[in-house]
């Protein structure tokens, strides 16, 4: 069975599959009864080890509307609590069978780790700093809704890169579209090594006017060890993206949950440039399409398969 994992292992014709037929089942939400018959009798695990609104709530209804069994479980309220680790929980769950688990967590690597725990189709929901594939691929799916193509767009990262994992698998999914990636923010909070990703690095927004799409980060303060920025005043002076920044033909979009006032002025949230709800309706076809990709058991795996090697 195969995994999504992370972004790093999509070429773009899977990325574009994945697109395709969140844009089919775009059609099941319109209707007055919002399911299909796909998955039934097949189960979805939703283990969750951090907090989720979107994310878990669009599994939910992504794995419902294609009519598979949903189980949901939070760490907070189970034996977690009482000290059972990651790899118990994951055995003591797969004695129920489930087909996919989608999984959250802050350790990096941990969706990677599962898959090798049982037989279930891995989906990594984020793990810690690592990776968020899903999201890139809704994050792709509304800009192409809106663009028609990512080719030759300029996509503007802006904000704690340094925490994101949103970030890491944004700029992978963007470039492998045909987009040209920048990432900016305060230095404390743009990793060095970002840039072998081929991204250009900013430290000022002097040149967001040449941004097609400003993507802005949340300031991830739960993961944060020490002090990195002086005050959010402070950070929100030089970074946030207000009506002063924004040109009115650029688009905004943002993961969510936004501190408003901070990373995004309030009334740019609440402008038609902004797509943070497209992106949250994006989130419900674009997993039922991952779901329907790695359980329907009909397709090519998603995974790309490994360039042929020179002797
Ligand atoms: C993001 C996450 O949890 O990685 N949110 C999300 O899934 N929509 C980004 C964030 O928490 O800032």
């Amino acid at each position: 069975m195969n995994h999504l994992l992370s972004i790093e292992e999509l070429d773009r014709g899977a990325i574009e599959r994945v697109v395709a037929q969140a844009a089919r089942f775009a059609e099941v939400s319109d209707r007055e009864i919002k399911k299909v018959p796909t998955l039934r009798g097949r189960m979805v695990l939703n283990l969750f080890y951090e907090a989720s609104t979107r994310t878990r709530s669009s599994f939910e209804l992504a794995a419902k509307r294609l009519s598979a069994d949903v189980v949901n479980f939070a760490a907070s309220g189970s034996s977690v609590e009482k000290g059972e680790s990651l790899k118990d929980t994951v055995l003591t769950l797969c004695a129920h069978k489930p087909d996919a688990i989608v999984l959250r967590t802050p350790w990096a690597g941990s969706a990677a780790l599962v898959s090798r725990w049982c037989t279930a189709a891995i989906v990594n929901a984020g793990d810690g700093k690592h990776e968020h594939p899903t999201q890139a691929l809704l994050d792709v799916y509304t800009l192409i809704q809106r663009l028609g193509a990512l080719d030759g767009a300029h996509i503007w990262i802006v904000g704690d890169v340094a925490h994101s994992r949103v970030a890491r698998s944004n700029i992978l999914a963007f470039q492998r579209m045909g987009a040209t990636v920048t990432v900016a923010g305060p230095p404390t909070l743009i990793p060095r090594e970002i840039s072998a990703l081929g991204c250009e690095v900013r430290f000022t927004l002097e040149q967001l006017g040449e941004a097609d799409v400003i993507y802005a980060l949340r300031l991830q303060s739960e993961r944060m060890t020490e002090p990195w920025l002086p005050s959010l005043r402070e950070y929100a002076a030089h970074y946030q993206i207000n009506r002063r920044r924004l040109h009115p033909r650029q688009l905004v979009m943002h993961p969510g949950p936004v501190n408003r006032g901070v990373e995004l002025s309030g009334e740019v949230v609440d402008s038609p440039q902004a797509l943070v709800a497209a992106q949250v309706e994006a989130g419900v076809v674009v997993r039922m399409a991952v779901l329907y990709e790695l359980l329907s058991g009909t397709h090519a795996p998603l995974r790309a398969a490994p360039e042929p090697q020179l002797a």
